[in-house]
């Protein structure tokens, strides 16, 4: 006697019938198959166990940063001028050119340091990851809504990360952990102040600004190249939360950007950002009190007036949030012609790391899937194979010839658009320094002076809210920062944790640190 557990559909039941991957009808999908009712199962239990198996494996790791994010798609539009120039005369990149042209995109908005299922009102720099499908390839400018960053050397990277993320044996933020290597990092002043300012809790993704943060370089057709930076400025404003605010939005909700994004979108809102650039000619800049390849400073906007060059537009939400955001895939290595790296110290060990850890992370065919090919590109290759090769349209359709050069066959490398030089010639010793030129308090304190008194307060309240949690030696070591930084910031977050200049004075600069004429006059005073 069979025991039927399952009654089978109604008659009149229209839905598909539900198959295993193979193809396979599933007449059973609330029993296993086993000896009689009671008795054990069997190996060849290949629906329950293709079923099992596959979702023992549905989690791919999360990002090791960025993790909570949501992917939605638009178009950019080119003004094809850079001012009153026509844009040729820096960058022969063909997205640019001509006026009213339109590249599809791809943009990934984040926050770093929380889980896949964190809040999204933390206070955490954001991500503003754009990937345009360009018809000479992808092109991805990874950035954030703060214009610089925390480290100006790679090798820094994964230490701010450990820092900044939940303590490994708690798993709680610990300010202890987060200021004691920031007050062991001068160089980290400029984003602190940024970052614990309201504009550290942006109000939603619509609302925040963009910057590539590194310096990269535009070539002309003749070869000569620029070093530029790339700013996004919403057209909805920029609007900001207080800690106060942000508590309120995370008691009743972790993912309330992601969710005014879809909904500003589905109701036809769509969000705009006018993309400018700042640029300057490519060499050291020695009049600069600055090295223009570090990611701790901005360019200032009166030397190197911001320039529109387009505008982006969103338009459409994911159908398959997996697929579409959780594979998504950006790297700074990812230029397209006319388009280049700069020598910056961050983004050579960025370049590296986003395609080192895609492969790890979604697997090492990651550029095979819809959301990352170059869809818009002619894209033939002798890349061959691996997990989860799937376009063997592409890359197995001249197999005998899967190598170049050859007489018989096979692809063909293309003509080099015009110069294979460029950029200035570099000469230099190997060896281990930091650039020259730090300047790490100056555009801190200068960012500190422009905001409004509200926002002042509100950096102070939030620095002396953490630094109150820190041992003494990372207060005292951070007050004396804040006092080289901006003498107001240091008084004021010295007095809501009880420390005066005089209880810093005799505090030595760090190892090895580089002090402006400036600095040594404001330690002077300190005593
Ligand atoms: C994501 C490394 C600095 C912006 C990531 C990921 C890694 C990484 C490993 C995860 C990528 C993935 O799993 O797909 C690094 C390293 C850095 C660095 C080594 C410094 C040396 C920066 C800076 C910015 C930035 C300075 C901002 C300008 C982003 C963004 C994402 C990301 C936006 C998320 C991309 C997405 O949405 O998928 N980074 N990062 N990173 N990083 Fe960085």
């Amino acid at each position: 006697m069979t025991d039927v557990a399952s009654s089978g559909p109604e008659p009149d039941d229209n839905r598909p019938e539900l198959t295993n991957r193979q193809g396979h009808a599933v007449f059973d999908n609330q029993n296993q198959r086993t000896v009689g009712a009671r008795g054990p199962a069997t190996l060849e239990n290949y629906q329950f166990l293709e079923k099992i198996s596959h979702f023992d494996r549905e989690r791919i790791p999360e990002r090791v940063v960025h993790a909570r994010g949501v992917t939605t798609y638009g178009y950019f539009e080119a003004y094809g001028k850079w001012g009153d120039e026509p844009i040729s005369r820096y960058t022969r990149a063909k997205l640019f050119q001509e006026a009213g042209k339109r590249t599809d995109v791809a943009v990934r908005f984040s926050t770093v340091i929380g889980g896949r299922d964190s809040s999204e009102s933390a206070r955490d720099p954001r991500g503003f990851a754009v990937k345009f499908y360009t018809e000479d390839g992808n092109w991805d400018l990874v950035g954030n809504n703060l214009g610089v960053f925390f480290i100006r050397d790679a090798i820094k990277f994964p230490d701010v990360i450990h820092a900044l993320k939940p303590d490994p044996v708690s798993h709680e933020q610990k300010p202890g952990r987060i200021f004691d290597f920031m007050s062991q990092t001068p160089e980290s002043m400029h984003m602190l102040v940024n970052l614990f300012s309201p504009r550290g809790i942006p109000a939603d993704y619509r609302h925040m600004q963009g910057f590539g943060v590194n310096t990269y370089k535009w070539v002309n057709a003749e070869g000569e190249s620029v070093l530029v930076k790339y700013h996004w400025l919403p057209k909805q404003g920029v609007r900001s939360m207080t800690a106060e605010d942000a508590a309120n939005v995370q008691a009743k909700d972790l993912g309330h950007a992601t969710k005014d994004l879809y909904d500003a979108i589905q109701r036809g809102d769509h969000p705009e950002w006018e993309l400018v650039v700042q640029m300057m000619s490519d060499d050291e800049h020695p009049e600069l009190d600055f090295d223009p390849l570090d990611d701790t400073k901005t360019w200032p906007e009166q030397e190197f007036p911001p320039k529109p060059v387009g505008r982006m537009v969103l338009n459409r939400v994911p159908e398959n949030y997996f697929a579409e955001n959780e594979q998504a895939s950006f790297g700074t290595g990812v230029l397209v012609d006319g388009l280049d790296f700069s020598d910056d110290k961050m983004l050579v060990g960025r370049t590296f790391s986003y395609s080192d850890t895609q492969r790890y992370r979604v697997g090492p065919n990651y550029l095979q899937l819809p959301v990352n090919q170059a869809k818009n590109a002619h894209v033939a290759t002798n890349q061959r194979d691996g997990q989860m090769a799937y376009d063997n349209g592409h890359h197995g359709s001249n197999p005998e010839v899967n190598y170049e050069p050859s007489i018989t066959g096979g692809l063909r490398e293309a003509q080099y658009p015009t110069h294979d030089e460029q950029g200035p010639e570099i000469r230099g010793r190997l060896t281990r320094k930091r650039i020259p030129r730090t300047n790490d308090y100056l555009q801190a304190g200068q960012r500190y002076l422009l905001m409004e008194g509200w926002e002042q307060d509100d950096l102070v309240t939030n620095l002396v809210d953490q630094l109150s949690q820190c041992p003494r030696a990372v207060q005292e070591r951070m007050v004396w920062h804040f006092l080289l930084v901006e003498n107001d910031l240091g008084l004021r977050v010295g007095d809501g944790l009880g420390i005066s200049p005089k209880d810093v004075a005799g505090l030595e600069p760090l190892a090895g640190q580089d002090l402006s004429e400036d600095d040594r006059k404001r330690l002077a005073r300190l005593g």
